[in-house]
């Protein structure tokens, strides 16, 4: 394998990487568009990277928060940690492990994370990643009835886990149920007009995964952004589409009566997420706009320029 290592001497020892010189600005814009290609509610993608001498900085930016239906910004918070992940999975892809500090400033609640770069090999799995994030979408053509098993919608929730967020597959009967009768009741709070409520978003043949945390706060938004990303780039790779039911937790009634009855009463539920079978490719389905990476990128301080190793950086990835 060719070494990827970037053309600029590096310290020896790990230390925040001095993004602008040391992270090369069109690696650093390509993990940031890669970044970008994260779910986020209503495509708000509420994101906003700042790159300085002393590291790279995840804000979310309160100007794209839905006023009405998340007034205290956990979906936007959860958009920004799928953000978060991508450019995890992306970074690490073109050979750049991503450390992170979640929530770092609490008198500064828009910084979401300060990210340190240090480099690494590609990761074994970069060629599929980087398939993947370019194939993930949210399809939300009706499933086959072709039942998710048990055992695919633990191990989605057990990735989703994995990123420090409770996901808990809703596998019984009875939590099933209690969980899309909240579904159809929030439909109809939500709306204007009952008669225009969706009346069925889930069918019973769908998976159900939960994710949840102890605390309801922006690092634990956070958190399950990143376990959305990982559980939803997973799913993907599977060939599993996976649709988001925001509804349910932003009413305040079913989101209460999700904790308690579904829940027990032991965490908060954070986003209910439908997982299924399409019947044809998802490649059908039109992709949504992103922003342009200047719109979502501020180099605090002028970029260096690309040197030549940089420019083709993805371009050595190893196919897999
Ligand atoms: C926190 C969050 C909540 C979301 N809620 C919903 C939802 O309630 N219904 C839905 O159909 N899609 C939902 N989505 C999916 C977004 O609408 C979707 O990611 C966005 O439109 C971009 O499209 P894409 O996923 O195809 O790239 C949600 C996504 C996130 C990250």
């Amino acid at each position: 394998m060719r070494d990827l290592r970037p053309c600029v001497p590096r310290p020896a020892r790990r230390t925040l990487v001095n993004v602008s010189t040391t992270f090369q600005p069109e690696t650093l814009r390509r993990v940031v568009e890669l970044a970008g290609r994260a779910p986020s509610v209503e495509n708000t993608q509420p994101w906003h990277w700042r790159a300085t001498r002393a590291g790279l900085e995840l804000h979310a930016d309160g100007g794209r928060r839905l006023r009405a239906t998340d007034p205290l910004g956990r979906n936007m918070v959860m958009s920004c940690g799928a953000a978060l992940h991508h450019f995890r999975v992306a970074a690490a892809a073109l050979g750049w492990q991503a450390d992170v500090d979640r929530v770092p400033d609490r008198s500064d609640t828009s910084l979401l994370a300060r990210i340190e770069l240090r480099p690494g090999p590609p990761s074994e799995r970069a060629a599929i990643d980087l398939r993947t994030i370019a194939e993930r979408c949210t399809d939300r053509r009706r499933f086959t009835s072709w039942p998710v098993p048990g055992e695919v919608l633990q191990h989605l929730a057990h990735l989703a886990s994995a990123q420090g967020t409770g996901a808990v597959p809703l596998l019984a009967v009875t939590e099933r149920v209690r969980a899309e009768l909240l579904v159809g009741r929030a439909s109809e709070r939500q709306s204007a007009d009952p008669l225009t409520a969706v009346d069925r978003q889930v069918e019973g043949s769908d998976g159900l995964i939960l994710l949840s945390s102890g605390s309801d706060d922006a690092a634990a938004w956070l958190r399950a952004g990143e376990g959305l990303s990982a559980l939803w780039l997973a799913a993907t790779a599977q060939g599993v589409s996976v649709v988001p039911l925001s509804e349910v937790v932003e009413v305040a009634e079913t989101r209460q009566a999700l904790r308690h009855e579904v829940l027990d009463g032991l965490s908060h539920p954070l986003l209910l997420v439908r997982i299924g079978w399409q019947e044809i490719s998802r490649s059908q389905v039109p992709r949504t706009d992103r922003r342009p990476v200047d719109d979502v990128l501020d180099c605090a301080e002028p970029c260096a320029e690309p040197c030549a190793e940089d420019r083709d950086a993805e371009s050595r990835v190893p196919t897999g």
